[in-house]
């Protein structure tokens, strides 16, 4: 597996697995063990996804070693806070079955509850990952859906640049002034909904070129993202799919067929706005 180095010196695999709307059980450990299984080593998880047992029940299942493995989960919206962060950080670990992540995130800027005052709990919940981060419970932290301001905000109250951003990432849609403001501070982009949950599926650009180089449109979508130096994270509960998903290091694109895919038409977002999201408490 290739791997990414982010700003404090840890390698990060460049493909990981996503864990969104697996569903919890059975399927969500089935998935994430065939994932081992296959060779994925980065593992995409989140409270908010009540799946995290699963991932740490599929970790001991495969047999691997803890330090083989990239394990990133998330603070979910609730949580924000000093104290509720930590709490919430040692739950995380309690359903991982481990004693560190390797990537804590924040998963959104500003939940709905905390509208008017969203700096708060933001800022706090980044201060309790600075001290995570600092006692060695964490190896890196950053932060989901942030854009320069947030990030701005963050850095000016604590000094600390948040090492990865985690957006939503996939031809078009791929948020240029994010990426160039974030690569500009040394921050790794991670893209979620890679496959755009197949969206871009029926774009002609794509299936020309899955044509050329006789692989997916899935696959194409995820060659483009490493090669513009993201780490994607697709999610998928079938084991075809993630072998499928996990084999796109044996080829490339042309550097203008990068270009071409980069200004392909804006086919908007699949999630939520971060500077607008309000989510049911
Ligand atoms: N930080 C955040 O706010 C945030 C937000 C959203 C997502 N994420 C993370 O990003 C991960 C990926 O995003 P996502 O789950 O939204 O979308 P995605 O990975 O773009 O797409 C997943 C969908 O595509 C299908 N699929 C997967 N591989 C395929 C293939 N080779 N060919 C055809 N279809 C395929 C899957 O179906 P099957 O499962 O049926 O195979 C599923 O319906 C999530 O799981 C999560 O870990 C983070």
């Amino acid at each position: 597996m290739e791997m990414y180095t982010i700003m404090n010196g840890v390698a990060i695999p460049k493909l990981g697995f996503g864990t969104w709307q697996l569903e919890k059980g059975s399927v969500a450990t089935k998935a994430v063990r065939q994932a081992l299984e296959i060779g994925y080593r980065h593992i995409d998880a989140a409270s908010a996804y009540n799946n995290e047992e699963n991932v740490g029940q599929a970790v001991l299942e495969s047999g691997l070693s803890r330090n083989e493995l990239f394990i990133t989960t998330k603070l979910w919206n609730r949580d924000h806070g000093f104290e509720q962060t930590i709490r919430a950080f040692e739950q995380s670990l309690l359903l991982l079955q481990t004693d560190y992540v390797d990537l804590y995130l924040i998963h959104w800027p500003i939940p709905m509850e905390r509208r008017t005052d969203w700096k708060s709990g933001f800022g706090q919940s980044w201060e309790a990952m600075i001290q995570l981060y600092e006692a060695k419970k964490i190896r890196a932290i950053g932060v989901c859906n942030c854009r320069p301001h947030h990030l701005e905000y963050l850095i000016a109250r604590t000094g600390f640049v948040p090492m990865v951003n985690q957006i939503e990432f996939h031809p078009g849609f791929w948020q240029k002034y994010v990426v160039d403001w974030c690569v500009e501070h040394s921050i790794l982009i991670q893209a979620w909904s890679p496959l755009a949950q197949q969206r871009v599926f029926e774009l002609p650009l794509l299936k020309e070129l899955s044509g050329k180089y006789n692989r997916s449109l899935a696959q194409i979508c995820l060659r483009w993202e490493i090669q513009k130096g993201v780490s994607p994270i697709p999610k998928s509960a079938t084991e075809s799919r993630i072998r499928e998903n996990f084999n796109v290091f044996d080829f490339s694109l042309t550097p203008d067929e990068v270009k071409q895919i980069d200004r392909l038409p804006e086919c908007g977002a699949t999630g939520y706005d971060p500077d607008d999201f309000i989510y049911p408490s």
